[in-house]
């Protein structure tokens, strides 16, 4: 056993290699220029766009959003985020091709957008979405040594709905290889059965090189722990593959609540010698959706609580980056979220790996349109030449990723209303989904539905995906012949963190939007850029969390909902969209900086079943203007039971109400009158008795600041020059309670083994760049971003805020 253990964790082979087969990460070392002539040094990943200016002018559109109902075109600012991300960008750097090396390629992950690849001069690739991840093979035109490599990409105005980020924005790595190697996209691990303690699991790999007679490939499969549980070998058949079937007994399985992996490592082998060598994670899941048991994963069902997620990381604009993603991706499981819809385009694998270790199931998606544009020069101009490949390269990439339970062939495709050819699209890209894998279901998020169900649009898919239209899921169930649907996309509340509206109003926003009906001239331009958070208002097509929750709680061929969105993103400034400034979504249960709202803990006391929730909102600290108005408070908690105070007098005991719309979910005492104090709730359990308590209070005056500081690992920031602290800083009384109301401007030093990476305070109409070292704070807060040298020390981040003449610093230790 000793050996076997042995075998699984070196990550050498035990016989010698013909040639080391070597990856290299292509991140620091690149010059970048928007026109040829200035260069600038950057590390990859990259997003040229980020550090603004903001400004209108960037993507100013005279457009009418047709998916929102629009009819007349109208001017639109803030649509695509108002950053520069339009034009061109040229990277190169050198890279190095060993002596002994017979084959090279180029993995990226996405670059935005079009991006050309040249190596030494000759054009090498191409690919036409920034989405995508894509292979090229340099091997013709490469030399030993130093080797220049070149990418140009090119944005064009009104491609994106959203801010689309620019530049070489996820990572690039350099695969170089002897003259046999294994093929990564060949491996197919998947999990036939789990019965009676035992796992059956196939296994597909195979050679990207010519084959040859007496090769074989050799699988060893390793727990966790590094110990072997299973090994196997086979030779190649004629496509130069091999298939295995292994048993593992007493299985671990994967699931969000325990995202186990295995690893396989894999050798490509010729009389004893390795030819090749590589290993591959995985996890031991079955997925299945079915009309006896809705979705269900490892044979149990369970309703999906997700959110749909854009890809910008708020002030980090595109730019990939691990720890941010770790805080989103750790931040939504402890709301109690257990998906992911990476909406409306492909995941970077960097994200999948952590949705594989974190647990976090994932909805992988690929289009926002087909051949009919929603925007004029987006996908629809590549749909017709592209999709094949583009669906190849998103199944194949990402097919051995256990979070990964199904793929999405789009978003509110317009060829819903195409009777004559949207079934034969849908199904087309369905099966070549089926054919790259066969364990998966498929699905799309269809808002067209009545088309797509009279159409036979809908009936096609292996899982109906309805955005919003709660009134319809029951007909269209009866309609369709799956026997369940998935809230694909639901909801869309707008708030701002921190902002409470009154009178408050259960409202759709529309009055706003010079195309709808409600539209009221002027009210817009009355209003201040923010929504509030008292969670009441929502899209003219969408509707609030709890009338999502009535359908998942009282239908049970509903299978679960993916809430748009998790985190605000960058653009779509729904309901200001022709409202200047304003340049970034509503939408998120967390801010842009992933500050909490109040709606998180509205999700949390739902979905999260291992702790208990008691959150109070608004703050208590309004001015003198609302002392003896009406100031509704309102209790996000899962206990069914509360009563209020307000300094110490009883508001009265209230018990969530099924029969009411926003009571079933939401404890509410409408009619509070404020005065400055103190609040409190006490919430009971079923039984009646006392479960626990909150209290809130006035804040006095400003005198002191909070930080508040999240890492990804421990304490301290690893010394790789990649790994991100996030500083949340919080204006106070001398009592620590928070000045909700504060807007100082803060200034931000950063020295020792760090750097100042970015700022962000959430607020949608701030123009004040995430790269410069200074903010404003909005609603008393804001996220300071603070990168780690390569080298070990301490970073000191120096927070000052003149107005107050006081200043504060914190050491944020980098270790090796
Ligand atoms: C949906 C669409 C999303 C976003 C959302 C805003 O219809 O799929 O991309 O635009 O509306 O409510």
């Amino acid at each position: 056993m000793k050996n076997k253990l042995l075998l699984c964790l070196l990550a050498t082979p035990l016989t010698a290699l013909a040639q080391q087969h070597q990856e290299t990460w292509l991140n620091d070392d690149w010059l970048f220029s928007r026109n040829q002539t200035e260069w600038q040094n950057v590390s990859v990943p990259h997003d040229w766009a980020i550090a603004g200016p903001f400004d209108k002018k960037w993507d100013l559109q005279r457009v009418a959003i047709v998916q929102n109902g629009e009819k007349e075109a109208t001017e639109k600012s803030g649509r695509s985020g108002a950053l520069p991300w339009i034009g061109e960008g040229h990277y190169k750097r050198t890279i190095n091709i060993p002596k002994d090396c017979k084959h090279a390629e180029l993995v990226f992950d996405g670059a935005m957008a079009e991006p050309t690849v040249y190596l030494n001069g000759q054009k090498a690739g191409y690919w036409a979405y920034g989405y995508n991840t894509f292979r090229v093979d340099i091997t013709p035109y490469m030399k030993a040594g130093e080797n220049l490599l070149e990418v140009h990409l090119q944005n064009v105005e009104e491609s994106s709905r959203w801010y689309p980020g620019a530049g070489i924005y996820r990572p690039v790595k350099l695969v170089t290889s002897g003259k046999d190697w294994i093929d990564p996209w060949k491996t197919f691990i998947r999990t036939r059965s789990i019965q009676q303690g035992q796992a059956v699991v196939d296994i597909t790999v195979g050679t990207g090189s010519e084959q040859h007679e007496k090769q074989l490939f050799a699988i060893t499969i390793c727990d966790a722990a590094g110990k072997m549980v299973a090994e196997g070998r086979n030779t190649l058949n004629a496509n130069g593959e091999a298939e295995m079937t292994f048993t593992i007994s007493q299985p671990q399985l994967w699931t969000p609540e325990t995202p186990y992996l295995y690893t396989a490592r894999i050798q490509y082998l010729k009389k004893g010698k390795v030819l090749d060598d590589t290993t591959q994670k995985f996890g031991i899941r079955t997925v299945k959706c079915s009309k006896e048991g809705g979705f269900q994963l490892n044979g149990v069902s369970r309703k999906i609580k997700g959110v749909c997620l854009h890809h910008d990381l708020g002030p980090l604009g595109a730019a990939i980056n691990k720890s941010a993603l770790i805080r989103q991706i750790k931040t939504m499981k402890e709301m109690g979220c257990d998906a992911i819809r990476t909406s409306h385009n492909m995941p970077s694998q960097m994200q999948m790996d952590l949705c594989d270790s974190l647990g976090m199931m994932v909805m992988a998606e690929s289009f926002d349109m087909w051949v009919y544009p929603k925007c004029k020069n987006g996908y629809a101009r590549f749909y017709n030449d592209w999709w094949e490949k583009d669906i190849t390269n998103l199944v194949l990439a990402h097919r051995n990723h256990p979070a990964i339970v199904m793929w999405s062939i789009g978003n509110e495709i317009p060829e819903q209303g195409n009777k004559a050819k949207g079934p034969t699209m849908a199904k087309a890209m369905q099966d070549l989904c089926h054919a790259l894998d066969n364990t998966r279901p498929v699905t799309q998020g269809m808002d067209r539905v009545d088309e797509a169900v009279n159409y036979g649009f809908a009936s096609v898919m292996d899982v109906p995906g309805y955005n919003y239209r709660l009134p319809k899921y029951k007909l269209y169930y009866d309609k369709l012949p799956q026997g369940f649907l998935l809230g694909s996309e639901t909801t869309s509340t707008v708030s701002s963190r921190g902002v409470y509206k009154f009178p408050v109003q259960i409202k759709d926003n529309s009055q706003y939007a010079s195309w709808s009906p409600g539209y009221v001239p002027g009210a817009v331009l009355k209003e201040d850029g923010q929504c509030s958070s008292y969670d009441v208002e929502h899209c003219s097509w969408s509707n609030l969390p709890d009338d999502d929750w009535v359908m998942q709680d009282d239908l049970p061929w509903v299978i679960g909902e993916f809430v748009w969105t998790g985190y605000d993103y960058l653009g779509e400034p729904t309901p200001y969209d022709e409202y200047w400034p304003s340049r970034s979504s509503y939408f998120g249960i967390c801010d842009l900086a992933g500050l909490p709202k109040d709606r998180y803990y509205l999700y949390r006391s739902r979905w999260n079943k291992q702790q208990h929730t008691i959150h109070l909102l608004p703050h208590w600290s309004f001015g003198p203007e609302r002392i003896g108005q009406v100031t509704p408070v309102y209790c996000y908690t899962d206990y069914p039971t509360g009563e209020l105070f307000i300094n110490g007098k009883s508001q009265g005991k209230i018990t969530k109400n099924p029969a009411e719309r926003l009571d079933r979910y939401r404890l509410r005492w409408n009619n509070t009158i404020y005065e400055p104090g103190e609040v409190k709730v006490v919430v009971y359990d079923a039984n009646g008795q006392k479960a626990g308590e909150k209290t809130i209070r006035t804040a006095g005056a400003p005198a002191q600041l909070a930080f508040d500081t999240w890492t990804a690992y421990g304490q301290n920031l690893k010394a790789d020059g990649n790994d991100l602290a996030f500083v949340t800083i919080s204006l106070t009384d001398a009592q620590g309670v928070m000045i909700p109301e504060a807007d100082d401007q803060l200034d931000f030093e950063v020295t020792g083994a760090g750097t100042f990476e970015a700022v962000c305070n959430g607020d949608a109409t701030s123009l004040e760049s995430f790269k410069q070292p200074t903010m404003k704070l909005f609603k008393g807060q804001l996220v300071v971003v603070v990168r780690g040298a390569k080298t070990p020390g301490m970073a000191t981040l120096k927070v000052t805020d003149k107005k107050l003449g006081i200043s504060r610093s914190i050491q944020i230790k980098v270790k090796s």
